[in-house]
């Protein structure tokens, strides 16, 4: 039967990864996927989450199965890091979260819920967007469009083109929204911005989805949450799909939640009926080591602290290296402007550069940039492969 198959692809990003470990060039420089290096180029272990486990290994009595909507203790702190404490939708108990194997976990059992339920939704995601979320949706059973975003230099964001696509789309339809930190473009929403696309939200009676994988990597744990908080008025309804992936460190571990908002108390305990379907007919119930992890440091307060200290170091780490790519490419490269890079959040900015320069930049210098749009991890460059980085990238443009 299997003699047959047809070989897929290898993903677009991953397979990138992939490549970039059999690359035997030791001057080698990864800029493709999407993972937090230090200044040594390693992806640590943040001393919060170390000490957390270390807690977890010492108290922990069995292994037996979580719920189906995993930790109780994680979905209450995960919901006080979205919209704070003491929010109405706390107070009113209009929330309900699932724990799920990592923001791509969350984001698949909301397409399965909404699937089942909403059946004739499109989702609608910026053009561009994170490659698998297109991909997530329809694996789901659901249609996919796509609303402007980007502006025509690629640098910045065209709010007057995103909002007149949004105008268009239909009542009941979902609109993924990327919290902040956008994936692949580091372009972001200013907070009025926020303000007006919550606005045409409720006014066309639009189903917000939030995508939130970088809480704390763009401006901090609340600022980064502006946007949601926006959207988050009384009474209205919306889906966040959360990943502690990055802000954590957890990448392996598989840590994310999904949130359901509704419209009252009895309503979310319904949605979160239907989500427990999802879950059981998907993997049945989550892990539990990550979400322990994320639970144990949320809920101690010098853990917390410890946390969110490390969390700013790597905010601070990126944006300072965001400031050095762009004055050293001013001093390489001063025929082209790359001060943009500056103004984008989190791990990821548009480089603008084309697909043959990104084939020509892997091909003869070993550096590892995703193609269409040219999407470089600003958190993979370090002080010490900054100039050969800059170097070829000046060769190649
Ligand atoms: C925008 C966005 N959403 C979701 C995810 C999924 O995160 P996880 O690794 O936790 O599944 C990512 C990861 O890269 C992402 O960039």
């Amino acid at each position: 039967m299997f003699d047959l198959l047809p070989m897929a692809p290898p993903d677009s990003i991953l397979g990138l990864g992939e490549a970039f470990k059999k690359d035997p060039n030791p001057k080698k420089i990864n800029l493709s996927v999407g993972v937090y290096k230090d200044e040594q180029g390693q992806t640590p272990i943040l001393a919060s989450v170390k000490e957390a486990e270390r807690r977890i290994l010492e108290s922990e009595k069995s292994k037996g199965y979580l719920s189906i909507e995993g930790l109780a203790d994680y979905g209450r702190e995960v919901q006080n890091l979205l919209f704070g404490a003491d929010h109405e939708i706390a107070v009113a108990k209009r929330a309900v979260t699932a724990q799920t194997p990592g923001g791509t976990g969350s984001l698949r059992v909301a397409a399965d819920f909404l699937r089942k339920h909403f059946a004739n939704s499109t989702v609608w995601c910026s053009k561009p967007t994170w490659a698998n979320h297109q991909a997530i949706f329809q694996a789901a059973g659901l249609a996919v469009g796509s609303y402007a975003y980007i502006d025509a230099a690629g640098q910045g964001l065209d709010f007057a083109a995103m909002m007149e696509s949004l105008e268009k789309v239909p009542a009941g339809d979902v609109v993924l929204l990327h919290a902040c930190c956008h994936n692949p473009t580091g372009i972001d929403p200013t907070p009025e911005q926020w303000k007006e696309i919550a606005d045409l939200v409720d006014r066309r009676k639009l189903l917000p989805l939030v995508d939130f994988a970088y809480q704390g990597f763009g401006d901090g744990l609340t600022e980064d949450a502006t946007g949601l908080r926006e959207l988050a008025r009384p009474g209205r309804e919306l889906l966040v799909c959360s990943s502690f992936s990055k802000n954590f460190g957890l990448y392996s571990e598989r840590v994310g939640a999904l949130t359901v908002v509704a419209g009252s108390a009895d309503a979310a305990e319904r949605a979160l009926s239907q989500v427990r379907i999802s879950i059981r007919v998907n993997y049945s119930n989550p892990p539990q080591h990550g979400a322990a992890v994320v639970a144990t440091v949320l809920g101690d307060p010098a853990l917390r602290q410890q946390w969110e200290d490390e969390l700013t170091a790597m905010r601070s780490r990126i944006k300072s290296m965001r400031t050095l790519f762009v004055a050293t490419m001013k001093k390489l490269a001063p025929q082209k402007d790359f001060s943009f890079i500056e103004r984008q959040r989190g791990m990821f900015s548009f480089s603008g550069l084309t697909n043959m320069q990104v084939d020509e930049l892997r091909t003869k210098y070993a550096v590892y940039v995703v193609g269409n749009g040219g999407r470089i991890n600003v958190a993979g460059m370090t002080p010490s492969n900054m100039a050969p980085m800059c170097e070829a990238i000046a060769a190649v443009l």
